[in-house]
């Protein structure tokens, strides 16, 4: 079952009944300000970081769900009947309701009581505010009199105080009201230079800001008083719960349209201009009134959000494909892209299920979330791995997460996750592969943010690197540390107190537990280190990584083998984890999929029989889980895995982060097939058909899907920030279709299903553009692929980097699979 459907040539999903499994959201911004917005209008707004810097109140796990949003509420002035154009919150009866996601921006209509209404909702490029556009039609005969109300409330800007400190905040909200300008400015008397306002184009008729006077007394926002009465208090908040509404009353003639602007929007004054006039508690407003009035002209609107469609334009020029699959095309194009800008803006930090006041900025995470990002806006990825690397400490190990605002390691959650300054490496590897700029090794990186501590960025590469070889095992594999990847194998962590963290507790001392995975990883990077090193002229130190990267391959033959598949650990005992030894969770999926994406196995069949094995125990209709059997009960020696019930979470759900890994795997050994059938089972656009099993949004990668030994298999949840949006764009456009930048150019090498019969693509590579076209024929011989460039035949399957503004054109030919569609395309008939 459906509850919409794609329009492509819009780039936009468009939902078409408001009740949603979920709430199905888009964000808006992509800068600076942000917000969150459900199909039902919910969501709230922040500048920069979401605990810090909240504008407007969400209410997680509220009843009913998804409450806190962008509200607007029509009363008609003959029958006082009122309602949302949006459904929520009045969820009342709406006709026509049309929800349309698009890249930055999302409309939301309906038609009731013969009176269509649509918004637009979006942040102009640039600008720290965001717009509101609404168009109201009168569709009856005769004419309408309406009221319009809008309603945010605000949030006291530390989301976790305003949600926590009540006998504070009771007493500290303030607000001015000027010109039909609500400002909302708590604590701009003391240490805030910053306030926010909300505007309106239209004439007001009236203003709430106090939240109750608007509500009324023990009412919701379902039903508000000033809307039921068609009248606003003129509140102005003092303490309790300041909130923003404005009152318009339009009269529309049959068949005329009129269109609101409204503005939420963020701003800042000097510290030493806050007030005007000096010495009061006014905001001074100088800076802000030209851009509010700015915004309020409707010219200016639809200019702001012309340029928001250029600008994802621009951006998504830079990969376009055309292949048999519209799954593969709709996702690649855009919305997989798109996940991977708000994946990299907002690491794990604000969703639907990110509540944006736990965490910051994930070390691991972000370093993975580059990889997706890297091709569209290279500059942006220069300037995050710097702050990245600036959070690694001496030791070459990282703080797990750091905060947006700050740009400082989080001190409560701290260090010790020994897989995390290893992505450093395949960030810093991805951004030179597409750049060519290694002049970014040689910026000055401080650690743990302490000035005088700089070094070349290379230096905090090969600290990575050492970290690993610092720490290794009895098995010479890794020591994973507080955990690895997943941060739910917990083995030094032994907890039997409840509430523990499972992440920082180290009960028992690390120098035992080793991980598989770790291994892997550290292979992976210690090559890509090497090249890098080989590229710096250093041919010492490529030498000495790639003896080591060999080094750790022959531990993980020796030691992480168990004879079908890798292992996964040893644990603090020494004994193995993810091995048929074990009753349960005898195969985990992460190395299966890291080890030979690493190269490992590859020449002697290990990294082929661990396929087979994932294959054979992990793939289920929804995509492959992450371990079987699942944990059926806690295991004390084996941490946080096992609080999740059998097939949730990392206890065998569908995890689909490590799905791609497994995709570029089968790449490595040559399987497009079985490549491609793990990359569309979790394919959000191929699962939309069965979305009521889903639940979440079909536009987006969820973290993760029910496994099989959940009672509710399929249904997802996490939608949205996850590193499977990297790593799934990574999967299909730089290892199905073969398209990667490597140091020396652009590799073109597609490993297909065997029913496609070509495809064609077009790549902006260091400032050039490359036509590509992929066929399969039957007159190619071998097996492997012949690239033409501009016709002439070319040796290897890298393209060498063409000058900046040419264009080349690149034929990939590859042989038809026998008995196939593809064996009956010949040259002539293209
Ligand atoms: C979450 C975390 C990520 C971790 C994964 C597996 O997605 O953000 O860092 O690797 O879970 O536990
Ligand atoms: C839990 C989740 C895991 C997430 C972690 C973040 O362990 O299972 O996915 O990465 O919390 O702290």
């Amino acid at each position: 079952m459906r509850y919409g459907h794609f329009d492509d040539a819009a780039r936009e999903y468009v939902i078409v009944r408001p009740d949603t499994p979920l709430p199905w959201i888009n964000y808006l911004g992509s800068e600076d300000y942000f917000g969150l917005i459900s199909n039902t209008a919910g969501g709230y707004s922040f500048y920069r970081d979401a605990r810090l810097r909240r504008l407007t109140r969400y209410r997680y796990n509220s009843v009913p769900y998804d409450a806190g949003g962008r509200y607007l509420y029509l009363r008609d002035a003959a029958s006082g009947e009122l309602w949302s154009p949006s459904w929520q919150p009045t969820r009342t009866g709406v006709e026509d309701y049309r929800c349309r996601h698009g890249l930055g921006y999302t409309a939301i209509g309906s038609r009731q009581a013969g009176i269509a209404a649509e918004t637009l909702y979006f942040v102009p490029p640039g600008e720290t505010l965001e717009i509101w556009r609404t168009r109201i039609t009168n569709r009856r005969g005769t004419r309408a009199r309406l009221s319009v109300f809008s309603a945010v409330e605000f949030c006291l800007w530390d989301a976790w105080e305003d949600a926590t400190n009540f006998q504070r905040n009771f007493s500290t909200g303030e607000v001015e009201v000027v010109d039909g300008v609500i400002y909302h400015k708590t604590e701009y008397r003391e240490r805030r230079n910053h306030f926010a306002y909300f505007a309106c184009s239209e004439q007001l008729a009236g203003f709430d800001t106090q939240r109750d006077a608007f509500l009324g007394p023990y009412r919701g926002w379902e039903r508000p008083l000033a809307v039921e009465q068609g009248q606003s208090g003129d509140s102005i908040a003092h303490g309790w719960a300041p909130c923003g509404s404005h009152h318009v009353e339009v009269e529309l003639e049959p068949g005329e349209t009129r269109e609101l602007v409204y503005l939420l929007g963020y701003s800042e004054n000097p510290t030493d201009s806050k007030f005007d006039p000096p010495g009061s508690q006014t905001i001074d407003k100088r800076r802000v009134r030209p851009v509010i009035e700015r915004y309020l002209d409707a010219a200016e609107v639809e200019a702001a959000f012309q340029r928001l469609r250029d600008h994802w334009s621009e951006i998504l020029d830079v990969l376009h494909v055309e292949t048999p699959s519209e799954h593969v095309d709709r996702t690649v194009n855009f919305w997989n892209p798109y996940q991977c800008m708000v994946t990299f803006a907002l690491s794990r930090s604000a969703s639907s299920f990110e509540s944006g006041v736990g965490r910051g900025m994930g070390f691991r995470d972000s370093n993975q979330d580059l990889l997706g990002f890297v091709h569209m806006v290279p500059e942006r990825a220069r300037e995050r791995i710097l702050d990245l690397a600036a959070t690694q400490l001496p030791s070459g190990g990282a703080y797990h997460q750091y905060q947006p605002l700050t740009k400082r390691g989080n001190d409560a959650i701290g260090a010790g996750f020994n897989d995390d300054p290893l992505w450093l490496v395949l960030a810093v590897a991805a951004y030179l592969k597409e750049t060519a700029d290694l002049g970014i090794l040689d910026e000055p990186v401080a650690y743990d943010g302490a000035p005088g501590s700089e070094t070349p960025l290379y230096e905090h590469l090969q600290r990575a690197v050492g970290y690993t070889l610092e720490r290794l095992g009895p098995h010479g594999l890794p020591l994973i540390g507080r955990a690895d990847w997943n941060d739910c194998l917990n083995l030094n962590c032994f907890s039997e107190t409840p509430g523990e963290s499972f992440q920082t507790t180290e009960n028992r001392s690390g120098e035992v537990a080793e991980s598989v995975f770790i291994a892997g990883l550290f292979v992976l990077a210690a090559t890509e280190l090497a090249e890098i090193a080989a590229r710096r002229g250093l041919g010492d130190d490529a030498k000495s990584f790639r003896a080591a990267a060999a080094r750790m391959d022959a531990a993980v033959c020796e030691h992480g083998w168990d004879g079908d598949w890798f292992r996964r650990a040893y644990d603090h005992f020494g004994n193995p984890v993810g091995s048929a030894q074990n009753d349960e969770g005898r195969i985990f999926i992460e190395p299966q999929g890291m080890c030979p994406l690493a190269g490992i196995g590859l020449d002697d069949g290990k990294a082929e029989r661990a396929l087979e094995s994932v294959a054979e125990h992990l793939s289920t209709p929804h995509g492959l889980v992450l371990l079987q059997p699942a944990f059926s009960a806690y295991r004390l020696e084996l941490g946080e895995i096992g609080s999740y019930p059998p097939g949730y979470k990392e206890n065998a759900s569908v995890f689909c982060h490590t799905n791609p890994w497994v995709v570029i795997a089968e790449t490595r050994v040559g399987n497009g097939n079985r490549a491609f059938e793990h990359y569309l089972r979790i394919n959000p656009s191929a699962r939309e058909e069965q979305s009521d099993v889903h639940r979440c949004e079909p536009y987006v990668y969820a973290q993760m899907i029910a496994g099989k030994d959940a009672p509710t298999p399929g249904e997802a949840k996490n939608s949205w920030l996850t590193g499977t949006a990297a790593w799934a764009l990574v999967s299909v456009t730089q290892w199905i279709l073969g398209i990667r930048a490597e140091h020396d150019g652009l590799r073109i090498e597609p490993c297909l299903p065997s029913d496609w019969t070509g495809f064609t693509a077009t790549r902006r590579f260091r400032g050039a553009t490359y036509r590509i076209a992929v066929r399969r024929t039957s007159e190619r011989r071998g097996d492997g692929v012949q690239l033409l460039l501009d016709g002439r035949p070319l040796d290897g399957t890298v393209v060498p980097a063409a000058a900046a503004g040419t264009t080349v054109s690149v034929e990939a030919v590859l042989p038809a699979m026998p008995g196939t569609a593809a064996e009956l395309v010949t040259v002539s008939e293209r």
